[in-house]
């Protein structure tokens, strides 16, 4: 699948991967469509693309009506989305003594509800056309519960699960459902982080990865592949090591 003539669809648009994807893709021949809330940030860099000029929507993923409404805007313009790269995601790190389920709603909202909102609505158009993808950001981190991280891995691990039975179904339709799997990139998402990141990598980077990957329709794109290999064998360890573990090592 190449982006030529393509609508695409960035959520989370505004900074980090979004950003860095909807630079990469500025330079090809696609209708561009760039979500966010904080719309103000993509005005600021939309000038320095040199080719098409985006259609940049304000929403919040994890509001239905928003979302609702953004899609009518899409419509309107292009008829609906070829390419969808929902990406929007939030992760907060809390401690047990200030436990909050106002983290998890927006934690579930954005990284789940805000990816199947969208594709509830880019779904007809794509079954109609017979043809298309949806690519979920997810994250390595979607293989085990990790420390003041439970809602954000619980988040990942049922939307790479949600995104594979996609895949099964739109399979015969010609839908082609990619699941994202970015290790530590740097973005503003880590900017709180305390601990020791491991093959950091910058956006940009990332988002080369990315677009290679849904060029060649890969059904899995996870990157880079030393976390590929070590969150692998994290997932293998069995319980009572891996508490072990985590207590040293502070992950
Ligand atoms: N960076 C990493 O190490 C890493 C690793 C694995 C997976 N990921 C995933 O990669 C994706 C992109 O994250 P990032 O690293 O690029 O972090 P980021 O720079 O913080 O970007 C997050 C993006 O999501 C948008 N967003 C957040 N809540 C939203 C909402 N309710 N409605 C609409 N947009 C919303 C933000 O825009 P507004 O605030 O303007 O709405 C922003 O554009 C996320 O799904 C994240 O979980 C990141």
């Amino acid at each position: 699948m190449d982006f030529d003539g393509k609508v695409v669809l960035i959520t989370g648009a505004s900074t980090g991967i979004g950003k860095a994807l909807a630079f990469s893709l500025s330079k090809e021949n696609c209708k561009l469509v760039l979500v966010a809330r904080h719309t103000e940030l993509i005005e600021q860099y939309k000038s320095q693309f040199t080719m098409h000029q985006p259609l940049i929507i304000k929403c919040d993923v994890s509001n239905k009506e928003e979302v609702v409404e953004a899609y009518n805007t899409i419509a309107e313009k292009f008829g609906g989305v070829d390419i969808a790269i929902l990406n929007a995601g939030v992760g907060f790190h809390m401690d047990v003594e200030e436990y909050n389920s106002t983290y998890a709603e927006r934690t579930y909202g954005t990284n789940l509800y805000g990816v199947i909102y969208w594709i509830e609505q880019i779904l007809p158009y794509l079954l109609k056309k017979k043809e298309g993808i949806i690519a979920g950001v997810s994250s390595l981190a979607d293989n085990r519960g990790y420390s003041k991280s439970g809602f954000y891995s619980s988040s990942k691990a049922a939307l790479t699960i949600y995104l594979e039975g996609l895949s099964l179904d739109l399979k015969p339709y010609g839908i082609k459902v990619i699941t994202i799997r970015p290790g530590f990139v740097d973005t503003p998402i880590n900017s709180q982080n305390k601990y020791p990141m491991p093959f950091l990598m910058n956006a940009g980077t990332a988002a080369e990865i990315i677009l290679k990957g849904i060029r060649k329709e890969k059904r899995m794109i996870q990157f880079p592949w030393q976390m590929v290999m070590l969150t692998r064998l994290i997932g293998f360890i069995p319980g009572r090591f891996y508490e072990w573990l985590a207590s040293k090592s502070k992950f």
